[in-house]
């Protein structure tokens, strides 16, 4: 922490000053994170519209708006009564407090519903990766039968119903609008995802300068990024799987997460392999955030762990494989991590710093 604050982020604002007074423009073209952003970790630093489909899906604020009321508007499911929401509740950092989502005839669906904040700043979406645009995400999941089961085209039709609607969707879309068409809805639900990205955690404001983090919450990331390795997967600053310094892919992992809490074996959700299959993806999951954690539970694709206690205690076993149970691949090391009480405690009090402030 000592090396960031004192030596990197003073050198890379300096760089950058004089950068400006010698008049040198900075790059233009589009990338992942911006040239004229003071340091790593100042709030402006991410360009969420890199990770769209094209220049006609950037972001604008009255997407933002439109994407908003889409994400609570229940016409988009079959039966007229779920939403986004429904599973992405904004009071649990978007997320629905279950081990695995109801599905909407009954049962659960195949995994834990992940937050949604940050998660524009990623080459793919869903555990498995089988998505590389918010855009298809909508798609996937309005007309997925276990999940809203409904129909874009019906949708747009139904919204068109609304002049209320009608006067968002030309605003958003000023130039292309002649009537709601299915891209316009994916585009728009999009848009406020890629909104999703308040940086305004304890953690953040402490890294723009104003030493707001107490000393045991710095040993605590000290640890993250140093004793407990989870740095090596969870890249700062979005501690997701977005892979410095150019942040333009993102990369799964084999853990080995069991399937329940008795440790006996590796939970038989294939994720990637599913997708590819090929050997060294079986039981890979994307590296997901760690931001808001301290709301998102249960964790992981599964939701086995109730508390950060439980998910550290894995970890500092070494996994899967740390366990002696079955899996060839695991790409996290087995060796334990030997925490102390302490230092486990330390490292809980760090990921509550990473808790928003600001409220989407
Ligand atoms: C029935 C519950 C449910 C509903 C309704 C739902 N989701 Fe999800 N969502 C999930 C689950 C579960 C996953 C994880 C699936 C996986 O990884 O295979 C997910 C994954 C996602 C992801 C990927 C995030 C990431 O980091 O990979 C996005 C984005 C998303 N949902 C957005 C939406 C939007 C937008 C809507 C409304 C159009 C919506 N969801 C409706 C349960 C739901
Ligand atoms: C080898 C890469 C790797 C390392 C090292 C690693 N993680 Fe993870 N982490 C992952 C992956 C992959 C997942 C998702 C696994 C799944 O759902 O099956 C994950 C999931 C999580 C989750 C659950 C998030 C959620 O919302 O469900 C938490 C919390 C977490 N990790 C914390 C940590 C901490 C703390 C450390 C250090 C002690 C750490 N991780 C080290 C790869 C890693």
């Amino acid at each position: 922490m000592a090396f960031i604050t004192e030596c990197l982020n003073p050198l890379s604002e300096q760089l950058l000053s004089v950068q400006q007074q010698l008049g040198i423009p900075v790059f233009t073209e589009p990338r992942a994170i911006r040239a004229d952003a003071k340091t790593l970790f100042a709030p402006n630093i991410f360009n969420p519209d890199f990770f769209t489909p094209g220049t006609q899906a950037y972001s604008n604020q009255d997407k933002v708006t439109l994407g908003k009321r889409l994400f609570f508007e229940v016409i988009l499911s079959g039966d007229g009564k779920r939403s986004c929401a429904t599973c992405h509740n904004p009071s649990k950092a978007f997320t629905d407090g279950l081990p695995k989502s109801h599905a909407i005839k009954g049962g659960f669906l195949q995994r834990n519903a992940p937050t949604l904040l940050y998660a524009a700043l990623q080459q793919s979406q869903f555990y498995d990766m089988r998505t590389a645009f918010l855009e298809d995400q909508a798609r996937d999941v309005v007309e997925n039968k276990n999940e809203l089961h409904g129909s874009l085209s019906l949708a747009a039709k139904k919204l068109a119903r609304d002049t209320s609607y009608i006067r968002l969707f030309q605003q958003a879309f000023p130039i292309t609008f002649d009537s709601i068409q299915s891209f316009h809805i994916q585009n728009a639900l999009a848009t406020f995802i890629r909104s999703l990205m308040p940086f305004s955690s304890k953690f953040d404001r402490h890294m723009q300068g104003k030493q707001v983090m107490n000393q045991e919450e710095i040993e605590g990331f000290n640890l993250f990024m140093g004793k407990a390795k989870c740095g090596t997967c969870h890249f700062a600053p979005l501690f997701n799987g977005t892979v410095p310094p150019a942040f333009t892919s993102t990369e799964s992992e084999v853990i080995g997460v069991p399937n329940d809490k008795k440790f006996t074996k590796v939970d038989s959700d294939q994720g990637r392999h599913q997708i590819f299959p090929i050997s060294k993806f079986l039981h890979a999951f994307k590296t997901p955030t760690v931001r808001n954690v301290q709301l998102t539970a249960p964790y992981m694709h599964n939701g086995v762990f109730s508390t950060l206690e439980e998910v550290i205690d894995f970890y500092d076993q070494g996994g899967a494989a740390g366990r002696k149970m079955e899996l060839n691949n695991q790409t996290l090391p087995a060796e334990p991590l030997s925490l102390t009480a302490e230092e486990k405690r330390k490292l809980i009090l760090f990921l509550h710093t990473l808790t928003d402030e600001v409220k989407m």
